[in-house]
């Protein structure tokens, strides 16, 4: 895999204080701005922001702010949603390359031709796509609300799931209903090992394997539990267990560790000797690039607004449905 290329290395680079947390907090209240991270974001940014979340939590928080800056520490098509649920607010987002494999695997010219060779179907698509993509669906869901759509949609109704395959095809399985899937991936979530995973898990036999919806069914086929960041997370406390594996993106160890110090995580391997289970696109955000964007108000995203109008009517009714 090509790895994601930094967009926004400026010639005249800002200075950078040596108290960068302190300044980035200076920073915030100047520009009344709100600071959302997602779990993937790495630690120290995670520990500054205002807010924590799953994409869906994200998203609700995005639309409620009142604050006049929402800076996105997160992947591109999370800071275009924040923009689409709060077009009147500045959305800043650190490094523009934060893009997410699943975003780019599905081209809206190409999705376009897709729905119209399928004109029954209902498009339910999952967050993680690009703005255009949303205005061509007609529900977004997440990986926390997505079973409770798809239960909501007619019998009969053929439906027709987007861009991730493997989120998909656990979705089939889980509701019964038989859907028509785009063959979208994270590169993350389909680097665990099935066989470097039975090792480990020989290695702690008391761990229990927990496991993100994203990865494929080998994996989720060994899984206790299976869920979305946040229910992972909420998981992690609920259960008596003390040790666990975590299959998702190793951020979100992170909180697991704030919340439940005596506890064991361990991250699920990759298959190559790799830092893979890193996504590489939200590991493009720094501490850096976060004090630099909101010092110069930029990368800011911007968004045409018929193409706002079109992506608000199916995160909505998302938000309606969940
Ligand atoms: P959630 O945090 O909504 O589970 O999404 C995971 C993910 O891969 C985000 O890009
Ligand atoms: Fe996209 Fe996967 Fe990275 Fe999430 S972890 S942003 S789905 S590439």
């Amino acid at each position: 895999m090509t790895p994601p290329r930094s967009a926004t290395i400026a010639p005249e680079a800002t200075e950078i204080p040596l108290d960068l947390a302190s300044e980035i907090l200076r920073l915030k209240e100047s520009l009344h701005a709100v600071i959302l991270a997602h779990y993937y974001q790495e630690s120290e940014i995670q520990d500054l922001a205002d807010f924590v979340g799953d994409s869906l939590e994200l998203s609700r928080k995005a639309a409620s702010t009142d604050a006049d800056v929402i800076v996105f520490a997160g992947v591109h098509f999370m800071a275009e949603t924040a923009k689409i649920l709060s077009p009147d607010k500045t959305v800043l987002l650190p490094d523009l390359a934060a893009g997410c494999s699943l975003a780019e695997g599905c081209p809206a010219p190409i999705f376009q031709r897709f729905r119209e060779e399928h004109p029954d179907h209902v498009v339910i698509s999952y967050i993680n796509c690009s703005a255009d993509v949303k205005a061509l669906s007609d529900i977004i869901c997440t990986s926390s609300n997505a079973e409770k759509i798809i239960r909501q949609i007619p019998p009969g109704q053929p439906i027709i799931f987007a861009p991730d395959r493997n989120l998909g095809a656990y979705l089939v399985r889980k509701t019964g209903r038989d859907m028509l899937l785009w063959q979208g991936s994270c590169i993350v979530h389909e680097t665990f090992s099935e066989r470097k995973l039975l090792e480990l898990r020989s290695l702690y036999p008391a761990a229990e394997l927990i496991a993100h919806p994203e990865c494929e069914e080998v994996v989720l086929r060994q899984a206790g539990f299976i869920g979305s960041t946040s229910a992972l997370l909420r998981h992690v406390q609920e259960h008596s267990a003390t040790e666990f594996i975590i299959a998702t993106e190793a951020g979100i160890i992170h909180q697991m560790q704030k919340a439940c110090p005596g506890k064991l995580f361990i991250p699920a391997p990759p298959e190559e000797s790799c830092a893979c289970n890193q996504c590489p696109y939200m590991k493009l955000n720094t501490m850096e690039k976060l004090y630099r964007c909101m010092k110069r108000r930029s990368p800011e995203i911007t968004l045409d607004p018929d193409l706002i109008r079109k992506a608000r009517a199916p995160i909505r009714r998302m938000l309606e449905m969940s």
